[in-house]
């Protein structure tokens, strides 16, 4: 762990209703006396329609809001059904994920995500940019190649980059339970860094409190993007405890 704070990022996915709120409050509670407290960033990326009564009831707990994607357009227009960067800014985000590989796989390319991401920075939203390789790339030997080619085109012209977070994520470790070996995890984490100068990478991908002690013993990562386990506080709490144990 490198860099000043670890982060915890959860993503939440198209998962959870108004009533999902009430599991947020073990967090906070947690939080409140955590000893790492200063040097721990917790962010919730509920989907769009409970951003606002989240940031409500996380106002003062030092846990932060993120939304899950958003429209290109930083302007509002006739797009029905989407929403942009400013619109998510107003209801309380301060984070945004952009490039998630659920969404590349229904057709968002390079371009697209680097119209995103310049539309979600603009707004003044901090980005957490997700690449990762495909099995098959992974199998073809090609992650190298693609992470790059990820970075280049989704970064194209975007010359600040401190509000730009990380999230490597393997596509084949999302949702299956495998994470990538600890040697290779090492390496690709320090691929991008070189990369990205200065930048924060977090690992996703299948983190649960089970393998949390040995993707915490990958002393560059600087925090993970937890999916499935972060809708269930007492996982999700677990997961930050042990990272520092
Ligand atoms: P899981 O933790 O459910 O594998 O999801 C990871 C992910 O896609 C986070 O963005």
């Amino acid at each position: 762990m490198t860099n000043k704070y670890i982060y915890f990022i959860a993503n939440w996915k198209m998962f959870g209703g108004l009533n999902s709120l009430n599991s947020v409050y073990k967090v906070i509670k947690f939080f409140k006396t955590f000893k790492k407290n200063k040097s721990t960033k917790i962010i919730y990326c509920p989907p769009n329609t409970l951003i606002r009564p989240m940031s409500k009831k996380l106002k003062n707990s030092r846990i932060e809001v993120g939304a899950q994607n958003c429209h290109e357009n930083e302007s509002y227009g006739a797009f029905t059904g989407s929403v942009n960067s400013i619109m998510l800014k107003s209801v309380g985000a301060k984070y945004i994920i952009l490039g998630h590989s659920e969404n590349r796989s229904i057709g968002e390319n390079n371009k697209l995500i680097n119209l995103k991401i310049r539309s979600a920075l603009k707004s003044g939203l901090k980005v957490i940019f997700c690449i990762g390789e495909t099995l098959q790339e992974k199998r073809k030997k090609i992650t190298k190649k693609v992470l790059n080619k990820q970075i280049q085109s989704g970064l194209f012209k975007i010359k600040n980059k401190k509000n730009i977070i990380i999230a490597y994520e393997p596509v084949w470790s999302i949702g299956t339970g495998l994470i990538p070996k600890n040697k290779d995890l090492f390496n690709t984490i320090n691929f991008i860094k070189k990369k990205i100068r200065n930048s924060k990478v977090l690992y996703g991908g299948s983190v649960n409190p089970k393998n949390i002690k040995e993707l915490k013993s990958i002393n560059n990562i600087d925090g993970f993007l937890v999916g499935g386990a972060s809708q269930d506080s007492k996982k999700f709490i677990d997961i930050i405890k042990k990272t520092y144990n």
